[in-house]
């Protein structure tokens, strides 16, 4: 996550995410799954700037308002959106009552597995901690992720991550080598909730030993073999256009493909920067065969 500060505001990059391996081990009494997942931060951003913003009531005190502007007119920008759960959870665990003007530049597909929401309430908690000077360390502003979200906390621990639990306990991982994607975005997003129920927990989950090793190599021939989702079966049966365009990328011949997260978006994992171009020349030239779905070139982030 990138932090600028100017004069009078703050700016954030947030980037996406993408799961090379997600497996669930288990479905938990308060209704979430216990996962084991390899998370890596990908160069996809949302934008978000904050700026100090004091009005007054007629009282004459200092009224803390929230005003989100988005440019993406689907998104809500009212109290239920995440960014706002964010400011509301930084106000009542730092006692500052300040007012906060919010501008989001949309560009990470939603409902889509590529954890966009998710990052823009962390980039709002790390945003606010920078822009109101409150010092919070990362394992504060992880413990508040939690609170948000599963993989919100993931995004303090970027580039990547082993993530257990809901997803929200975080070792990070070093990645030895740039990984090189082509994200595949179908115009019609996932719930994951609805994601998550209709998926079957396995008797013998597997244990990502051999994906960390890949990871830790920096064997992406390897990795490519290893790409596993537990969730992409439940997330075809919701969307075919998921298994539509897992096999249209595994008939360009990546290192490996696979669904992110609960979807509905799918990666290719490339060998180098310029497979990654070419493939996604190749699926833009096919466009008309895509069903409106998006492609981005993506690399890990640093
Ligand atoms: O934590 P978050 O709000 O992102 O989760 C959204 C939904 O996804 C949860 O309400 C739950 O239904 C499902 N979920 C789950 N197990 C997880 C994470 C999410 O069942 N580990």
């Amino acid at each position: 996550m990138l932090m600028r500060r100017s004069a009078t505001a703050v700016r954030v990059w947030a980037p996406a995410k993408v799961n090379l391996f997600l497996e669930v081990l288990a479905r938990r009494p308060d209704g979430y799954h216990e996962l084991a997942t390899l998370m890596a931060a990908v160069s996809l951003y949302d934008t978000l700037e904050f700026t100090e913003k004091r009005s007054q009531t007629k009282f004459g005190n200092e009224e803390g308002a929230t005003a989100l502007r988005c440019d993406h007119p689907s998104l809500s920008t009212g109290p239920e959106n995440l960014v706002c759960r964010a400011v509301e959870l930084v106000r009542r665990e730092s006692g500052r009552s300040d007012g906060v003007g919010i501008r989001l530049w949309k560009r990470i597909p939603m409902a889509a597995g590529l954890a966009g929401g998710s990052s823009d309430a962390a980039a709002t908690l790390a945003g606010l901690n920078y822009l109101w000077r409150l010092g919070w360390d990362r394992s504060k502003l992880i413990r508040l992720g939690a609170e948000l979200g599963s993989d919100v906390s993931f995004f303090f621990a970027a580039p990547a991550a082993w993530c257990t639990g809901r997803g929200e306990q975080i070792e990070p991982l070093r990645l030895s080598r740039a990984l090189d994607f082509v994200l595949i975005a179908p115009p019609v997003g996932l719930s994951t909730a609805e994601v998550f129920r209709g998926v079957a927990v396995p008797s013998e989950p597997r244990s990502g030993a051999a994906i960390r090793q890949a990871v830790a190599a920096g064997d992406v021939r390897e990795l490519g073999r290893q790409l596993h989702n537990r969730l992409q079966p439940a997330a075809e049966r919701l969307c075919p256009a998921v298994a539509d365009l897992f096999a249209r990328l595994a008939g360009k011949g990546p290192a490996g493909q696979l669904m992110t997260g609960s979807g509905s978006t799918l990666f290719a994992l490339c060998r180098q920067a310029g497979e990654a171009l070419s493939l996604a020349r190749a699926l833009h030239s096919a466009r008309d065969e895509l069903g409106g779905a998006r492609v981005f070139v993506v690399r890990s982030c640093d």
